[in-house]
């Protein structure tokens, strides 16, 4: 397998489609957010992305897009950051400590990886080989999970986990937990993704 590191979008999107009909029953497909500012060329550039979260009821993902990435937008609900604490033991980086600068901004650095803990926001790619991991989102005992499962994602194509914090499971092939992507929010229910308050000064 290449080492090439799996930054191309072109490249993400060809394994994340490939990977994706792998998923099988019990995949929900989430649509895509259409009403972003500013255009869509401009964004293709990689510049920030303005989504709108209002209306979301805890336990919805939504899916925004940038630099040819899906951004996952997680509202958690109070029993999904609860039970957080539950996996730190099995995590393969429950501090995420691991490439801090690539993987999680400083204010995401804590355990539900967030700013706001209601609020999850990663790229939805796994750190393994680029597989779009879904979303497994149920507790408790079912296939290719532990009886413990507490809720999370489950990588089709090679069997990683990760928690509903985007956080890897120990001893998988994906090396690392979920990239969480520079953001801000701009009100209650506005969220700015591609920059942050650090970028901006
Ligand atoms: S690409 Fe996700 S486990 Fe291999």
């Amino acid at each position: 397998m290449s080492d090439t590191p799996v930054d191309s979008a072109k490249r993400t999107w060809l394994i994340a489609s490939s990977c994706a009909g792998a998923i099988g029953a019990g995949f929900v497909a989430v649509p895509f957010v259409r009403s972003f500012e500013p255009s869509e060329r401009a964004k293709a550039a990689g510049a920030p992305a303005e989504v709108d979260i209002s209306g979301r009821k805890p336990g919805e993902k939504m899916v925004a897009e940038r630099r040819g990435k899906p951004v996952w937008i997680v509202r958690r609900t109070p029993e999904q950051i609860a039970a957080l604490p539950k996996n730190d033991a099995e995590l393969a980086d429950p501090q995420s400590k691991r490439k801090p600068d690539e993987l999680t901004p400083a204010y995401a650095r804590n355990e539900a990886r967030s700013i706001k803990p209601e609020y999850l926001v990663v790229v939805g790619i796994c750190t393994h080989l680029g597989c779009s991991p879904s979303d497994k989102f149920q507790p408790g005992p079912q296939p290719s999970l532990p009886e413990d499962w507490q809720g999370g994602f489950l990588c089709p194509c090679h069997g990683s986990t990760f928690d509903v914090a985007g956080r890897v499971f120990k001893n998988k092939p994906a090396p690392d937990n979920l990239e969480v992507p520079p953001h801000m929010y701009l009100s209650d229910n506005r969220l700015l993704i591609g920059e942050d308050k650090n970028s901006k000064a």
